[in-house]
């Protein structure tokens, strides 16, 4: 039953690492997305639209994409961390100036929109 046995130990294994995920994030996803939401409103929504859709003057001037759309949805967390992080063309660089928990409340938010 070799099958078996490692399955038993992907289970034990996933035990150990659920609790310590969780521990990590300590919010819930849907509570950071809504932390993230807020501070999208306030920081982002010059540009991005407060419904994240780039509608604005702004987003229209600077082809912003539509965050809820495929291709922005496609990343990974860690891209959008990146970007938000670094900035991208216009896009402004946020590092220093939000913390790393809100940038992961921004990325949970972001997500949240597909
Ligand atoms: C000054 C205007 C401006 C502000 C303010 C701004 N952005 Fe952006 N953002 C842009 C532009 C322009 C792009 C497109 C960059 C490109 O693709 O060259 C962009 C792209 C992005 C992308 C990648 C979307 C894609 O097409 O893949 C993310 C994610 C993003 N912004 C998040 C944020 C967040 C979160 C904030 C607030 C903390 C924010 N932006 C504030 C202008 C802005």
């Amino acid at each position: 039953m070799k099958s078996a046995r490692i399955l038993g130990s992907l289970l034990s294994l996933s035990l150990l690492i659920v609790p310590t995920v969780m521990a990590a994030q300590k919010d819930s996803p849907a509570k950071e997305a809504k932390e993230g939401s807020s501070i999208f409103e306030s920081k982002c929504f010059a540009c991005h639209g407060k419904d994240a859709k780039g509608q604005t003057a702004m987003g229209k001037t600077l082809k912003i994409r539509d965050l809820h759309s495929a291709e922005v949805q496609k990343q990974t967390k860690e891209e959008l961390t990146k970007i938000i992080e670094d900035g991208k063309g216009k896009m402004p660089a946020y590092k220093g100036k939000l913390s790393k928990d809100q940038i992961n409340d921004l990325v949970d938010y972001i997500k949240s929109l597909k």
